[in-house]
């Protein structure tokens, strides 16, 4: 057999011979958030920025050798890494005080100096960050004798970004901030993007030489670029074409910005893949969905979560489907909303159904329009067509539950079950009071109210008997005429 090897890219297998650390910046508070969140922890395209961040790196670095910054809400920014997909053995450098991103990887020089190779440098708010662009950068400061690599582009307005000050041989010799920029300084157009590769030894041998010397009084990162450069050595740039990639987010007009990227992103991938998406600009799927071949998703639907659609779906117009799992075949109906539930093969919604929470509806069943579901197993090609409630019930195969069925599962204090068995005929208007079971095949006559358990192959009423009172009207109104 071949070995693994054969099987890979070039450019993978030199890349995961070059060790490197990534290390993920996240220690701020994002003022112009004006929240009471950490920046990182805010969502976009589905999940918190920093999650993005963290799934780029682990693309470039086993969890071992990523390390993420946390200073505000460092407990919560933990959790949320630590619960990542792979995110688990992921590390973390407390930063109590955050005195500038030089410091914040003085901070972490104890746990991190002993790591050979590089070390890559990104931020937790900047989730649009392509993995093969952090892999051009580590690749490029792997192929010379450059003591690192910085990631730089040429923006139309780069105000606010420290400019890219180029030496002989169009290598890095410094980068300055805005605020210390001299006019001509400020007249570069190529940006410092924040984002580096540096090589490990040099690194952090020379780290703590960061001196806080600026108006801001902060430990800036960006001096390591003139340090290196004193003590002998060269630093290089990777120019992107699209600054957008490395856009950091400070506020939440940015974010709003960010979030609709990667969504666009996310529509572009699954469309790439097979799936239709109407109108896709209207459409939000979120960044772990995944979806099947020749499914169809109609427009300003949402499908969120850690949903999985199987092939040959539907979504319907304005849908929502949360965290639930369709198989294939599934048609969701408009305007209809799934959270938590597992639909199975050939299943039909809606329009207008809501299948709560935790729900399984079988194979080939039914749901109509205005019907809820909650905690209730639906068998294989039962049907609920028209306005019902369904809690906490366990209902057969090829049952039908007639329009107007209410389960009363809440006594006001507790929950209780319904069970209703396989090929039970539901009448409509009824009224099934729990506890309760109904056994299989047995019939409820409709607009009872059923309190007693009903035995398999049973008619059960239970509701008043009719009166009909013959020439009633008439004289009803003989008498009241004047
Ligand atoms: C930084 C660069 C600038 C570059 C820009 C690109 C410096 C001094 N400047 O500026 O050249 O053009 O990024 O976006 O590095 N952080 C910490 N601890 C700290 C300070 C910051 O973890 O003590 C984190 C922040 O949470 C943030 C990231 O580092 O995610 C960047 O910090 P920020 O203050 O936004 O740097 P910029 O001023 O944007
Ligand atoms: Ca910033």
């Amino acid at each position: 057999m071949a070995p693994i090897s054969a099987l890979l890219p070039a450019a993978i297998i030199e890349l995961m011979q070059i060790p490197v650390t990534v290390v993920i910046l996240a220690a701020g508070l994002g003022t112009r958030m004006k929240s009471r969140q950490a920046k990182v922890l805010h969502r976009a395209g589905g999940k918190a920025l920093i999650e993005h961040v963290v799934e780029t790196a682990l693309k470039l670095a086993p969890a071992e050798r990523i390390f993420v910054v946390v200073g505000y809400q460092a407990g919560e920014v933990r959790k949320a890494v630590a619960e990542a997909p792979f995110g688990s053995g992921i590390g973390f450098i407390e930063q109590k005080e955050q005195k500038g991103t030089g410091h914040a990887l003085m901070v972490g020089r104890e746990a991190l100096a002993g790591l050979e190779g590089y070390v890559a440098i990104v931020y937790g708010d900047g989730p649009l960050l392509r993995a093969e662009t952090l892999e051009r950068l580590v690749e490029r400061a792997a192929a010379g004798q450059a003591a690192g690599v910085l990631l730089s582009a040429a923006m139309d307005d780069p105000t606010g970004y420290g400019r890219v000050i180029r030496g002989a041989q169009e290598r890095v010799t410094r980068v300055v901030e805005q605020k210390a920029a001299t006019p001509d300084e400020r007249a570069i157009r190529e940006a410092n993007m924040g984002i580096y590769c540096y090589r490990a030894d040099l690194f952090w041998k020379h780290v703590d030489e960061i001196r806080p010397n600026n108006p801001a009084g902060e430990y800036y990162l960006t001096d390591m670029v003139e340090i290196l450069n004193r003590a002998g050595h060269y630093v290089e740039a990777v120019r992107i074409d699209d600054p957008g990639e490395a856009l950091g987010i400070n506020d939440r007009v940015e974010l709003a910005k960010v979030d609709a990227i990667l969504r666009q992103r996310k529509r572009r991938d699954l469309m790439l893949g097979g799936v239709t998406i109407e109108q896709p600009e209207t459409v939000v799927i979120d960044a772990d969905v995944r979806i099947g071949m020749d499914t169809v998703i109609e427009p300003f639907a949402q499908v969120l979560g850690k949903t999985v659609i199987g092939a040959d779906c539907r979504i319907g117009a304005c849908s929502i489907v949360r965290d639930s799992e369709l198989a294939d075949g599934v048609e969701i109906g408009p305007f209809t909303i799934v959270g938590t539930s597992r639909l199975e093969r050939g299943v039909h919604a809606g329009p207008f159904a809501r299948l709560r929470m935790e729900n399984v509806v079988e194979e080939g069943a039914h749901i109509g329009n205005f019907v809820e579901l909650k905690k209730t197993r639906l068998g294989a090609r039962a049907k609920a067509n028209h306005l019902a409630y369904l809690g906490d019930a366990q209902i057969g195969a090829g049952v039908n539950v007639g329009a107007g069925t209410i389960t009363c599962n809440y006594d006001g204090l507790r929950k209780h079950a319904t069970k209703i068995g396989d090929g039970a005929f539901i009448g409509s208007n009824s009224t099934l009071v729990a506890p309760i079971e109904i056994g299989a095949g047995a019939y409820v006559g409709a607009g009872s109210v059923v309190t007693e358990p009903v035995p398999p192959d049973a008619l059960a009423l239970g509701r008043a008997r009719q009166v009909v009172k013959e020439d009633w009207a008439r004289k009803h109104r003989a008498l009241h005429k004047k």
